[in-house]
Formats: structure tokens, C-alpha cells, sequence
């Protein structure tokens, strides 16, 4: 367990740069199942969700090394996780399914753990594979897909970002073309293509709603740098927001945040983009109406983020969580700092109040944390912020630390 003890901020200011992007570097570490050549990926962040996917890696038989953020996975002779502690670690860890099918001819179906924002249901990723060929068979007491993977077409009934992934790593390297209808378009699937085709595989329309696969015998090894992350970015804006000020967030892609830019600058911010990054400044005073939607809309990962910056703004908000039923978590604990949330199934309505008020808080999930420990910048007193299940140091590398040096005052309980 970890607690942070979080005091009022007046003002955000200064430069920070903004790490790979998590859910372009797990995916992409999972890839390196894909061939018995090394694959390299750079500047991979220090988190717990990395160390817990490489842990994962080498109980399926890799070879993994971390220099420094210098990951290489050589996966000579790949199996089937023996541990299944290690996939319950990370929601990830269903990533490596698509890899062992197209290595192995066999994955074993296992539920993933991760933040517990709804059922998270795997049926996308089984029927994905089955589709292409794969047979489900049970063996005591264990669920395993098995076979040879031929091409085809697959129809997903929600653009699922995991379930996308785990196809186009399986179809990558079968014989005939796979085309993916519905498939999720966020910019971290459109980044593993990219590397799959630096490795060798022949893949068109990644980043659109239909990606074809074109078979190929087998991949190489391939040294890549992964995308910044969005939501780290669209923290340090959220952040910015909510205390007022002015942060150069160095590295963020605008061109992958247009849901969150648009927001903030309905809320009253100025935002600029340059090759450098995204600058905002202002303060967040005008309430929104946000609805969480798969890429390019609003992310379910940025909605609390932004439901903290609106507690304070003059007016009603709404949030409508479309993606996760479950992700109202952080309510409880902003109304237990003083603001004002009706929550009706999916619809959070936040009247906003002249200002938050200090309390001891809990977050319950990655995204939630993180909401909360802004909340406790804006608010008056101070924050007694309790992650109990370490959840911040899974999706974010020194948060509190990255905050202090744009004047924030975070210290460890
Ligand atoms: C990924 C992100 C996560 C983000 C989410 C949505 C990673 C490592 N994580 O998670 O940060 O919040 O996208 O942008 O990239 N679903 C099914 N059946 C399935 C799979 C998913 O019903 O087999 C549902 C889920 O319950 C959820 C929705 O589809 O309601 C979206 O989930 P999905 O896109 O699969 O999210 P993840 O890949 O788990």
C-alpha cells in the first residue's frame, strides 16, 4: 500500500516530457512472442504493469531483458505460461494468446486481472480466434484454444482494443488473408502494426475500423520506439487544468489527443501544438458534457481525469461512461472532497462547487488514482490520498514526482 499526502496547488507551471505509452509498450512486448529473432523496444516506462508483462514473458519461455528501458525479448522456443498468478498480475497478459496460437498452435484461456472497472470479458479475443480456426477444448479443468489458423473474416461486435490486437498478432504469420471488421482504431494498435511490419508481416489499414492481414511464413526481429502516452499527457493537462497554469507537455501528440484538446478548450483552456508537444495553460472554469467512446472518441481512460477537473467548474457537467460499466468508482471519493456527483447507471451529472475540500480518499483503480490526486491539488487542506493497491506505479512512472517538479507538493505518507 502506498499514500501520498497531497497539498493545495495555486498554479501548474513548467516543462515535462511525457513517457512511451503503456498500451503501446505491452502490446508490443507481447509481440515479441512473435519470433525467435530478438525484438527490441526503447524508452520502455519503469512500471509495475511492464515488469509484471515481462515476468509473464519469460514463464512463457522468453528470454527478457530491461537495460535501462532497453527491453529485448528473444523468444526462442515459446510455451504456454505455467503461472497462472502471473496473468491474473495484468489485463495484458491476455495479450499473449494471439502470439502462442501463431507460435504454438496452442494458448490457454485464462481470466486476466487488472482494474476492476466492469467484467471485462474475454469472448471477443476466444470467438476472434475461433473464427480464424482455433478449437476450444478443456483438459482438467483448463481452457485452451487449439489448432492451425487459416485466414478469414472477422466481425467483432465491439471495436474491443485487446481483442484487435490479439488477432492481428495471430493472423500475422497464417497462411491466406484476415480481414478485421469493426476492429478498435486507437492509435497503440495502429503502432504494433507498425512494428509487425517492420518485422516482416503484411498488414493494411491499421488505425481504421477494417485492418487486412496478409499472411505471412515468419517475422523477424525488429528494434522499435514506441508512441508517447496520451493519457500521461492528458493527466499533466487534466492536472494543468484543474490548479490553473501553464504546462509545455514535451513529446504528446496532439494528433492522438483531439477528444481530450477539444474538452479542455470547451472548458476554458488554450492549448497550442507544435512539433515539441502540447502546451496548455489557463484554468478549467467552464462545466462540459463528456460521453466516453472507443478512438477517436473521448478515452474511458481520460473521464476521470477530467470529472476531477470539473467538480470545480461553474456549472452542471455530464459524464456518460459508454465503454466500461463500472468506472464511476472515483465518485465516492470526490464527493467525500466536498463535490457535488448524482450518479444514475451510466450518467454522472457534477454540479460544480467553488472549491474541493481536503480529505483522506481512496483510489480504486489506475485512472481513478491518478483523478484523485489532482482533485487533491485543487482542493483547499490538504489530501491524504490511499492507493492500496498500488494501482498509480502500474500506469504511470513517478507521478507524484512529475507533478512536484511543475510546482506541485506531493510527498510520500
Ligand atoms: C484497453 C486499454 C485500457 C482502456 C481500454 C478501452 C490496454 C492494455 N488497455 O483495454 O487502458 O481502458 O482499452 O480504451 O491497451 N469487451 C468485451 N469482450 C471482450 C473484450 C472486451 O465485451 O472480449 C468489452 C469490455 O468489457 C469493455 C469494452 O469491450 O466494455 C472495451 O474493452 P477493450 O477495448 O477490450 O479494452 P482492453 O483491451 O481491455
Amino acid at each position: 500500500m502506498s499514500s501520498y499526502i497531497i497539498s493545495p496547488c495555486s498554479s501548474l507551471n513548467g516543462e515535462i516530457e511525457v513517457h512511451t505509452a503503456k498500451n503501446a509498450v505491452l502490446p508490443l512486448l507481447a509481440c515479441g512472442l512473435m519470433t525467435k529473432e530478438p525484438l527490441t523496444v526503447r524508452n520502455v516506462p519503469d512500471l509495475t504493469d511492464v515488469h509484471n508483462m515481462l515476468l509473464l514473458l519469460r514463464d512463457c519461455g522468453c528470454e527478457a531483458m530491461n537495460e535501462n528501458g532497453t527491453v529485448t525479448i528473444c523468444a526462442k522456443n515459446p510455451r504456454m505460461p505455467t503461472s497462472e498468478e502471473k496473468m491474473r498480475a495484468l489485463r495484458a497478459s491476455v495479450l499473449v494468446m494471439g502470439p502462442l496460437m501463431a507460435r504454438t498452435g496452442r494458448a490457454s484461456v485464462s481470466f486476466p486481472g487488472g482494474c476492476a472497472i466492469g467484467q471485462r470479458p474475454i469472448d471477443l479475443h476466444r470467438k476472434g480466434l475461433m473464427a480464424l480456426g482455433a478449437e476450444e477444448i478443456t483438459e482438467n479443468g483448463k481452457t485452451y484454444l487449439e489448432g492451425r489458423l487459416v485466414g478469414k473474416s472477422v466481425y467483432l461486435d465491439l471495436p474491443s482494443v485487446g481483442a484487435t490486437e490479439n488477432i492481428v498478432m495471430a493472423a500475422a504469420t497464417e497462411e491466406g488473408i484476415t480481414r478485421i471488421e469493426n476492429a478498435a482504431k486507437e492509435p497503440e494498435i495502429a503502432d504494433l502494426c507498425r512494428c509487425l511490419c517492420e518485422m516482416g508481416a503484411r498488414i493494411r489499414g491499421a488505425g481504421t475500423g477494417t485492418i487486412v492481414i496478409e499472411g505471412v511464413k515468419e517475422l523477424k526481429g525488429a528494434d522499435y520506439t514506441p508512441i508517447p502516452d496520451r493519457i500521461e499527457a492528458a493527466t499533466y493537462a487534466c492536472a494543468a487544468a484543474g490548479c490553473g497554469g501553464r504546462v509545455m507537455i514535451k513529446g504528446a501528440r496532439a494528433e492522438h489527443m483531439r477528444a481530450v484538446i477539444y474538452k479542455l478548450r470547451e472548458m476554458g483552456m488554450q492549448t497550442r501544438e507544435s512539433p515539441e508537444g502540447l502546451l496548455v495553460s489557463g484554468r478549467a472554469r467552464k462545466p462540459i458534457e463528456v460521453r466516453t467512446l472507443s478512438y477517436p472518441g473521448f478515452p474511458t481512460d481520460a473521464q476521470a481525469l477530467m470529472m476531477a477537473v470539473s467538480c470545480q467548474a461553474a456549472g452542471t457537467s455530464v459524464f456518460m461512461e459508454t465503454v466500461f460499466e463500472n468506472r464511476f468508482m472515483h465518485v465516492s471519493e470526490l464527493t467525500r472532497m466536498g463535490a457535488r456527483i448524482r450518479v444514475e447507471n451510466r450518467v454522472a451529472v457534477v454540479e460544480g462547487v467553488k472549491r474541493l475540500r481536503g480529505a483522506s480518499v481512496t483510489g480504486s483503480d489506475l485512472r481513478a488514482g491518478a483523478a484523485l490526486m489532482i482533485a487533491g491539488l485543487m482542493a483547499e487542506g490538504e489530501t491524504l490520498l490511499i492507493d492500496e493497491e498500488e494501482h498509480i506505479p502500474r500506469g504511470y512512472q513517478r507521478l507524484p514526482e512529475a507533478l512536484a517538479a511543475l510546482g506541485a507538493r506531493i510527498t510520500k505518507a
